[in-house]
């Protein structure tokens, strides 16, 4: 393993990508948006700034993780790849779309992983002619920064599959654990819950957005609240993790609710587009509840 590639360089991709690339492998970081491109590129030098601000890392480790990653709008970039870690919106459409692009181009022992949060790897892997290679990757956000890569087995997923995965992400200083195919998997099936009931709650009028968030912080000894945790996600995520989860376990209790909903509709996805719960313009930054739901 030495060849990385990396399928979308929106929030997670890009931290992926700076994680493999701090661990010395060859990385190519592939998006058919050049914008989205041109943003990773900024996030992953601004972090590594950080991080050598912090000394944590050295001007050297710096550089040379930035000539690990190539960024590219060419898929031919990331054909000769030993993993493929796809990680874009997360909708089955477009990512059946890319496997199929991926299994057809790439060697037959390249592993294909998917970085989803809840869409079925079993169904994923159907699409391709190489069952036995593909496997959930599932990092968590901010990818540099947390421990845990939720491993997912598709029903056809081979124990060698498994146990090169588990290795590469301890290489990666990652703390790996195993769950099988299930609709949001583990992580998702219980944070997704309390996301959508935060949400629900505010609608009801029960607390204000801080209160919300204090209550879960200081209360249950959360690090976020479950509101900033969503903004930081990106509510469109949520709100398409909740979906999948509801279309597959057919509960009521995973249906998106419906100001998450009108949210997104609205374009107010969070961090990412600038406001979400919170607001995140550059003067006020993340300080400012917006003013709706105080
Ligand atoms: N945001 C989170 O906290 C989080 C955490 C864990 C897992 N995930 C999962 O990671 C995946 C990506 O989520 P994200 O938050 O980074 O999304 P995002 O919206 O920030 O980025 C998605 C990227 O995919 C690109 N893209 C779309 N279609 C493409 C295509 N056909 N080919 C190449 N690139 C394409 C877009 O241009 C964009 O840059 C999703 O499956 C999501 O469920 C997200």
């Amino acid at each position: 393993m030495k060849q990385i590639s990396v399928i979308g360089s929106g929030t997670m991709g890009n931290g992926i990508a700076q994680t493999f690339a701090l661990y010395d492998f060859n990385v190519t970081l592939f998006d058919i948006s050049t914008e989205s491109l041109e943003n990773a590129k900024k996030n992953i030098n601004r972090n590594l700034q950080r991080m050598v601000n912090r000394e944590t890392i050295s001007e050297e480790d710096l550089e040379n993780t930035c000539r690990n990653i190539l960024y590219s709008d060419n898929f031919n970039s990331v054909i000769n790849s030993d993993l493929v870690i796809e990680a874009v919106t997360e909708n089955i459409e477009i990512k059946k779309s890319i496997f199929k692009d991926i299994d057809s181009k790439c060697p037959k022992n390249t592993i294909i992983a998917s970085n989803t949060s809840s869409i079925s790897i079993t169904k994923l892997a159907e699409i391709t002619k190489r069952k036995d290679k593909v496997i959930g990757m599932h990092f968590m956000n901010p990818v540099p920064i947390m421990k845990l890569v939720e491993v997912i087995n598709s029903k056809y997923t081979s124990k060698e599959t498994t146990e090169t995965i588990l290795n590469l992400s301890k290489k990666l200083n990652k703390i790996p654990l195993t769950v099988n195919d299930y609709p949001g998997f583990i992580s998702n099936r219980i944070l997704m819950p309390m996301i959508n009931e935060a949400i629900e709650s505010l609608e009801q009028g029960v607390a204000n957005v801080k209160n919300i968030d204090g209550i879960m912080k200081l209360g249950m000894g959360h690090p976020m609240g479950p509101l900033q945790l969503a903004d930081l996600i990106g509510l469109d995520v949520c709100k398409s993790i909740l979906e999948v989860m509801f279309d597959g376990l057919n509960k009521e209790k995973y249906k998106p609710n419906n100001l998450l909903v009108e949210l997104v509709n609205d374009g107010k996805l969070g961090v990412k587009s600038g406001e979400g719960f919170y607001d995140y313009s550059d003067s006020k930054k993340a300080e400012y509840v917006s003013k709706r739901f105080s």
